[in-house]
């Protein structure tokens, strides 16, 4: 198992994970956008016997990180590698990092990972996506304020 940066040479295999996995999924076009477009991007991937089976989209900013995507492949789901993920990629952020993300609110499976690793609701919009369903948006508090 191990965790390394993705290039855009990965986004095809990174595109049939994302359709696999999710009804809405985002567009080869959205993926490779995320590698050209955006210098804030991080995008790591989980290899299992040198093969993909998940990946993270962040964009790091300082002081704040927003974790805009995150999947498992299918066969792989529920067995610790989410958390695996998840947990490595919060280790390497600085200590001095807010970590914000969105989930729709029927997603139980990974509300439960974000708030086993510390992320706790702040808002809800309701109808926020576009198939109606309702979005929390999380947060993983970092920030050590010193006493003044
Ligand atoms: C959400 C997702 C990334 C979690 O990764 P995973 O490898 O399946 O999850 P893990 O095995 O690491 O489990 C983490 C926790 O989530 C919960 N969980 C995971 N899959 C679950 C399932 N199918 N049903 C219920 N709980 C589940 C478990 O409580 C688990 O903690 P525990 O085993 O310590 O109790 C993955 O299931 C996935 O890709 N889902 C579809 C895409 C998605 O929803 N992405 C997130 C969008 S915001």
């Amino acid at each position: 198992m191990k965790i390394r940066n993705a290039t855009i040479d990965d986004a095809i295999e990174i595109f049939k994970i994302e359709k696999r996995v999710f009804k809405n999924y985002w567009s080869f076009k959205s993926i490779r956008l995320e590698f050209t477009e955006s210098k804030f991007s991080q995008i790591s991937l989980l290899e299992v016997d040198s093969k993909i089976i998940g990946y993270i989209f962040q964009r790091v900013m300082p002081g704040q990180s927003h974790i805009i995507n995150m999947a498992i492949d299918l066969p792989y789901q529920h067995k610790g590698y989410g958390k695996f993920l998840l947990k490595n990629t919060l280790e390497k952020d600085s200590e001095d990092t807010n970590v914000f993300l969105e989930v729709k609110e029927a997603n139980f499976p990974a509300i439960k990972l974000y708030t086993d690793l510390g992320f706790e609701e702040i808002h809800k919009k309701d109808r926020y996506y576009s198939d109606g369903s309702n979005a929390i948006f999380m947060l993983k508090n970092n920030k050590k304020h010193g006493l003044v």
